[in-house]
């Protein structure tokens, strides 16, 4: 995207029981997936001063994100066929959806994120956990997805950094758990998240639609230039699904003088804990390629990105 097109749209569980000889041994363990691989869903490309690159691509700030919390990434298409999504999703243990500027029904990606969407809510109905994460149209597809009906309207709130306004579930949310109080401090007073959106679900929307508000507890809120108030953080009650209509991303990873990324430290800190929140609930899922091999053809390693730090607010974009 351009810099101005950027504005647009846009467990560890290891219970080690250490028994001694006199005590009856006892091993409760839950697995865990120390090699966790989040797959990420292209995004089609819609900027003209991208379209020379590629049909389809990923802002490098997304796979550095879910690098640093200690997974791979695995980009998926969005040229293949249902049953190739399916064998996709029995190899991956999490998906995130990322920003962008396309038709939350009609486009190839709204089409491929609803497969993975039906597949994710089947296995975690069946006790196979795996996780989703939706960025800032990411989240806005997880709301239509989880809908099943478009209740975007517009909440523009383009190039400002925000504190965010907690609510009281956001103390007892499992996305905040384990966060310092200074930080979930700094969160309510200091502009740690990055904006860059017009639509948005407002938080009367969000209250008015059965399902989404008994799918989701709201933890964030915040307030749009005309004055509506929008959601900005969810997490599925049931399901480990997450949405911010914000970008954890930027904080570490963006750095387009032009565009309001927070590098402050506790900006920092909280893309780190986030990062490493959500690789953390990909780690429950055991699911796993067939073979090293496949393993090895199927991730971002062997794709090299551009530099794009001289024509879009991103340093470095893959194209596919
Ligand atoms: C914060 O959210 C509450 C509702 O949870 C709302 O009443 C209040 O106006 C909001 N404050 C700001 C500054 O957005
Ligand atoms: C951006 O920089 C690269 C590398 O220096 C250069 O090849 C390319 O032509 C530049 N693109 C634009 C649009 O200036």
């Amino acid at each position: 995207m351009s810099r101005t097109g950027f504005l647009t749209y846009l467990c560890l569980f290891t219970a080690c029981c250490w028994s001694s000889e006199a005590m009856p041994r006892k091993v409760s363990q839950e697995a865990v997936n120390d090699r966790p691989v989040i797959g990420v869903l292209t995004q089609l490309v819609s900027d003209d001063v991208m379209k020379p690159f590629g049909k389809t691509y990923i802002p490098a700030s997304y796979v550095k994100y879910l690098e640093s919390g200690g997974s791979r990434v695995m980009p998926i298409r969005l040229t293949l066929t249902t049953a190739d999504y399916e064998n996709i999703f029995k190899k991956i243990n999490g998906l995130l959806f990322i920003g962008g500027a396309v038709d939350l029904e009609t486009s190839d990606f709204a089409r491929v994120a609803k497969v993975f969407y039906r597949l994710a809510v089947e296995a975690n109905d069946a006790g196979d956990s795996f996780p989703i994460w939706g960025t800032c149209m990411g989240m806005q597809l997880l709301t239509v997805l989880v809908a099943e009906k478009n209740l975007l309207t517009r909440t523009t709130a383009e190039n400002v950094a925000l504190p965010l306004n907690l609510t009281t579930e956001a103390h007892s949310s499992r996305m905040f758990t384990g966060f310092p109080d200074e930080l979930m401090k700094a969160l309510t007073q200091e502009p740690l998240t990055g904006n860059f959106h017009h639509y948005g679900v407002t938080v009367q929307n969000f209250q008015e639609n059965t399902k989404l508000h008994s799918f989701f507890s709201l933890l964030s809120t915040n307030v749009a230039e005309s004055g509506a108030h929008f959601v900005s953080t969810i997490e599925g009650r049931r399901y480990p699904f997450y949405g911010v209509q914000w970008h954890p991303e930027v904080n570490r990873f963006q750095w387009d003088r032009e565009l309001n990324f927070p590098h402050s430290a506790h900006a920092v800190q909280l893309s780190s804990l986030l990062a490493q929140f959500f690789v953390n609930e990909g780690r429950r899922s055991l699911h796993r390629f067939d073979n090293p091999e496949e393993e090895a053809s199927s991730l971002i390693y062997s794709y090299t990105p551009v530099y794009a730090g001289n024509f879009t607010g991103y340093e470095q974009i893959y194209f596919f």
